[in-house]
């Protein structure tokens, strides 16, 4: 395939080496504003983009992949209070989006591990829920997106639940720790305990190369597909 990188930082690196090892070309690398006013035209030679870029570039990108009928893997973060009004225009323009806040095969299968959790334990309330997140120290949001997708689904999956905390405990709300340390790429670990015991699981990512399997495979499934798709369609979760 020949793939439009939007977006060169870690991400884009870190997409570039893969997908070039797996056999893809990289037709066209777009960093910034004057960037896309030097290459817009190698768009439409592309079979897909990949976008890792920032919340506010992400929706303009997805656009002028719209415009020119090619299919966007969306990997930037940030931008989904916008997401009905983009969706509604992919499906006018007959384009093709797939988004994930997280693109590691392992967290979206952990993702459903942590719900059938949620759910199995809703008739147990001596269990009580608690979630920890360690990132390196470079990383500015707290608590991740990650660990608020994970809560969010415990929410909606055990409804003794109806919200999170950060750093404090409530009745009713789960408590979330943020610590950042080091260079830790990302660790996310759900825990029930009750007085007699306690349930465990953990994600924890060794580096971005996870990120950047599943935003390449997400590419290459989706290439000459229609329509909103996310990790749960690639997965088939
Ligand atoms: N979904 C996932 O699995 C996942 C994983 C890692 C990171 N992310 C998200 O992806 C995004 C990028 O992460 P990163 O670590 O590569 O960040 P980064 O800061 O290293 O890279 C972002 C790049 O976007 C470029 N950019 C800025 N404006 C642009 C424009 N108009 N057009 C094209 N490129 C432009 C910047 O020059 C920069 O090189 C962030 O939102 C991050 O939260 C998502």
């Amino acid at each position: 395939m020949k793939i439009a990188l939007l977006g060169y930082g870690r991400m884009g690196h870190e997409i570039e080496k893969l997908a070039v090892s797996r056999g893809h070309t990289i037709q066209v690398k777009i960093d910034n504003e004057d960037e896309w006013t030097a290459k817009t035209a190698f768009l439409k030679e592309c079979d897909v983009a990949i976008e890792f870029t920032i919340p506010a570039i992400a929706i303009s990108n997805i656009k002028r992949c719209f415009a020119v009928g090619i299919p966007v893997v969306v990997g930037t973060t940030g931008w989904y209070e916008h997401f009905g009004e983009v969706t509604e225009l992919c499906i006018k323009m007959d384009g093709c989006l797939f988004y994930a806040s997280n693109y590691s095969i392992g967290v979206n299968v952990f993702f459903e591990i942590n719900r059938k959790l949620a759910s199995l334990l809703e008739s147990y309330t001596m269990y009580k829920p608690a979630m920890t997140e360690i990132h390196h120290t470079l990383k500015l949001d707290a608590p991740s997106g990650t660990a608020i997708t994970l809560a969010k689904d415990m929410i909606s999956a055990n409804h003794n639940y109806t919200g999170y905390t950060v750093g404090t405990t409530e009745e009713g709300k789960i408590p979330v720790t943020s610590v950042r340390e080091g260079n830790v790429t990302g660790t996310h670990t759900v825990s029930w305990t009750s007085d007699v015991d306690q349930i465990t699981i953990t994600h924890e990512a060794y580096n971005r190369l996870g990120f950047a399997i599943g935003a390449v495979l997400a590419a290459e499934w989706v290439y000459s597909r229609k329509g909103v798709f996310t990790m749960k369609d690639l997965l088939s979760l």
